[in-house]
Formats: C-alpha cells, structure tokens, sequence
C-alpha cells in the first residue's frame, strides 16, 4: 500500500456520506447474506485485472480502443443460453467492425455478469395511482408493482453473485470453446438485421478478414492461436458498497475488488467527499468515472487526483455523458484541466445517458440520431485538443427490441411498444449496436488515414 492510501481500509467507506443505498428491513439477514459472499471464490482474478488496467493505458494514448456495453439493468432472469450468446454475439461483432477500422485492438468489456444495481432519482415511484419504493435493481428488490416484492431482500446478493458467477462461467465457455474462432464465420451470421446495406457492409469486412486469416495461416506464421479467442472482461457499476466490500480482498500488500474487472462510479455517487470515492479510491482495478453536464473541469481533476494520486495511465476512466447538444461546449474545459493538471486518463464517451427523453406515453426513449450526434462531438473534440477518445460505453442488447427510436429499422414512437423490454433505461437493438458500429469505424478509418 502507497503513502497516500494509508488511510484507507476495505470499509473506510462507512465513516462517509453515503447515497443511493437500499434500507433492509433486516439488518442481520443483510450481515449473514454478506458473510456469504465473502467466503465464495473471488469472480476475477487478479491477474486479468492488471490486464485490463494496461490494455486501458494503451487506450488512454490512443493505441487501443475500449467498447463497453451491455443492458442498463441486467436481470436475474437474462441469466441463460439464448441471452448470453446474444450479448457475447453483438459484442464480438461489434469489436469486428471496430478493429476493421481503428486497425488497434479493441478491448471488450461487457456491462454484465453483475450489472444488477440501480441508482434512482426518487426513493419512491407512483404506478398505477400507488406510491412504491422504486426498483433499485434486481440485486435489491423486485421489480412487481407490489409493496412486499420491492423490499430490500439480502437473500438477492447471494442470488447476484451466483448470476454472476453463472454468466461469467457460461461467457468464458463460448470464448474459450471458439464462439469467437476467426475460423468459424457462421458465428459471424447476420441475424435479422433487415437493412441490406449494412448487411452488405458488415459481409464485406468478414469476407476482407477471412481473406487476410487464411493469407496469414498459409504463410505459416506462429502463433494463430490468437485467431480463436478473444479477451473479455465483466463490469458494472460500483454502487451497493455493501456487496462490493465483500468481494475487497488484500493481495499481497494491494486490495482488489474481485467481483468484476472494472467498475464505475455513477453520476449520482461521485461526490468528493462521499463514500463512493473513499472505496474506490483504495482498491487497485482499473475504475471509471461518470462525468455528467454538472460537473466542474475543477471537481473533475480533484475527483481524478482523489481517486488516483499516483496518475497511473490505465487506472481511472473518465467516461462523458453530456448530452448531444451539450458535449461541444462542455468537453473542451474538462480536457483542457485534465491535461493542463498532467493526469493520464482514458477519456471515453458514453452517449446515452445524456440523450434520454419521455414520450407523451410515459416510455423513456433515445433517438439513434441523438446518440450518434453525441457520439461524433465526442470524437471531434478530442481531435480539435489533441487528446484521444480511447473507447465507447453503450447501453445495448443484442436482441431485437423496440427501446431506441430511429437507426437502420427506423423505429418510430409508435413502434416502441412492440418490444420494449428493458428494466431500466431504453437499449440500442442489436441492428442499431451494429450500424453504430459501422459508423464509428467509418470515423476511426479517416481519423487514421488523416493521421
Ligand atoms: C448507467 O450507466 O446506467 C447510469 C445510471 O449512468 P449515469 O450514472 O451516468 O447516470
Ligand atoms: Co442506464
């Protein structure tokens, strides 16, 4: 442990302020519950956890690039076969495309096998004429409109780790077992999406790629093996202190959260001088940081310095969420104090959560548009300072709902209602991810060609 996280323990945390916490009614329950937890395996190891934090170094100088995405809100119940596959599936597309494009290698990370807790905006939520908690997420409550299903049950974070546990399991099988096999493009299949541009596109890259795997395997070249597997890694946000002290473990003189590679402070939680920073600032994983339009370019380096005096390239990741309309006035002066401050960060862009808006039915939306827009003022701010935009963060699903309005279905407010199936806040659908996908190699091709 270095000089400067000497005053910190695995549960320093407590003596802070602290937000967005469920109450359990039963206190011991939540104590027994937690003891649970503690003594299971660790999810991750160490190990791959400085991994990550290297490969997210190398993103920081723009020699690689992070794609980050999965649900909003994971359930419990997207635990089995058919979801996973779809998740890994769109994923791995997705860093097909980018990879095409960036030509850096592009570092995968779901938003999954522990995405399970929600920060809200109110305590309560009015359904149908009754006032109840709010759902919190499927590691805390329920999400049945009923008052007893949205108690905070302590039985749901041992439920979490095991989810957890079953869909990394499952996640390692299909990479290791050859789902992402360069061999084997009928794992590449197109699925349903309907537009036949992209489908002609999305072919001629897997075509382009298989043409240059069997160029390098004929000229004998060690080391294909790299060709059948791909990395992985397994996020979510750091938000129930609780149950992510109970997966704080000292190794060797350092501590790690070994519950997952990487994780985030919300938007909601990264005050100062609360309790989210005091843990995170401890632990030795690679971690993000939320930065919403309300943010300071003056709080932004305190919070960085805060969370990692040493400035290790790799370890915080700043990901901006400023909205469309905003990310052009606004990103400039948070770059501008990160750098002239000397901190290394990875700077990303998370799109969606400054983009969300309610039709006149009541349903939380995002235009494909929007998102996009966001997106492309991310990247040409960072061009115009010189900085690196090293990664994306999207709330996606690889299957096909209706969450997202327009995008290569054009999907309109009337069609929302079809299958809108998110917990929480509206995903892109698996032909959205990858058209968005398309159009961020497009961009990350001439950005290199320029160079
Ligand atoms: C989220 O990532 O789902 C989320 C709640 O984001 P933010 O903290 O940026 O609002
Ligand atoms: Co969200």
């Amino acid at each position: 442990m270095n000089e400067l996280t000497q005053n910190w323990s695995h549960d320093s945390w407590r003596s802070k302020p602290i937000q967005q916490q469920p109450r359990y009614p039963d206190v011991k329950a939540l104590q027994a519950a937690l003891n649970c937890v503690r003594t299971l395996p660790p999810l991750v190891n160490q190990g791959e956890v400085e991994t990550l934090r290297t490969h997210l170094a190398k993103a920081a100088r723009g020699e690689a690039f992070l794609l980050q995405g999965g649900d909003c809100a994971e359930r419990f119940t997207d635990c089995n076969k058919n979801a996973i596959e779809a998740k890994l599936k769109i994923l791995l597309q997705m860093s097909l495309v980018l990879t095409w494009g960036a030509r850096i290698p592009v570092i995968r990370m779901g938003r999954m096998a522990g995405q399970y807790a929600k920060p809200r905006s109110k305590d309560t939520e009015m359904i149908d004429g009754v006032e109840l908690p709010s759902y919190r997420g499927d590691n805390v409550n329920a999400i049945d409109p009923d008052a007893n299903a949205r108690l905070a049950d302590p039985q749901r974070l041992i439920q979490a780790y095991s989810y957890s546990a079953a869909t990394l399991n499952y996640a390692r099988a299909l990479v290791d077992g050859g789902f992402a096999d360069l061999h084997h493009p009928q794992h590449w299949d197109l699925g349903f999406v309907r537009s036949t541009a992209n489908r002609k596109k999305y072919e001629d890259i897997v075509d382009r790629l298989r043409d240059a795997v069997d160029f390098v395997e004929s000229t004998g070249v060690r080391g294909t093996a790299t060709l059948k597997t791909v990395e992985l890694f397994c996020s979510h946000e750091g938000l129930l202190l609780d149950y992510e002290e109970a997966f704080t473990e000292p190794v060797g003189e350092n501590w790690y959260n070994l519950g997952s590679h990487f994780l985030w402070i919300g938007e909601r939680t990264r005050q100062l001088d609360g309790a989210h920073v005091e843990y995170f600032r401890g632990i030795e994983n690679p971690i993000g940081v939320k930065a919403g339009p309300t943010i300071e370019p003056e709080e932004l380096v305190k919070l960085i310095t805060t969370l990692e005096p040493e400035n290790r390239p790799g370890r915080i990741t700043v990901i901006t969420r400023l909205g469309a309309e905003k990310v052009t006035e606004l990103l400039p002066p948070l770059i501008n104090a990160v750098t002239e401050a000397g901190r290394v960060v990875t700077w990303v862009c998370d799109p969606m959560h400054g983009n969300t808006v309610s039709t006149d039915t009541g349903l939380k939306t995002r235009d494909y548009d929007s998102i996009l827009a966001e997106l492309e003022g991310a990247f040409a701010v960072h061009q115009t300072a010189g900085s690196h935009l090293g990664g994306v963060h999207f709330e996606l699903t690889g299957e096909d709902v209706t969450e997202c309005t327009g995008g290569p279905q054009e999907l309109s407010e009337a069609d929302l209602s079809r299958s809108y199936k998110t917990y929480c806040d509206p995903r892109l659908n698996y032909g959205q991810s990858l058209e968005m996908a398309l159009r961020i190699a497009e961009r990350l091709q001439s950005q290199r060609h320029a160079a």
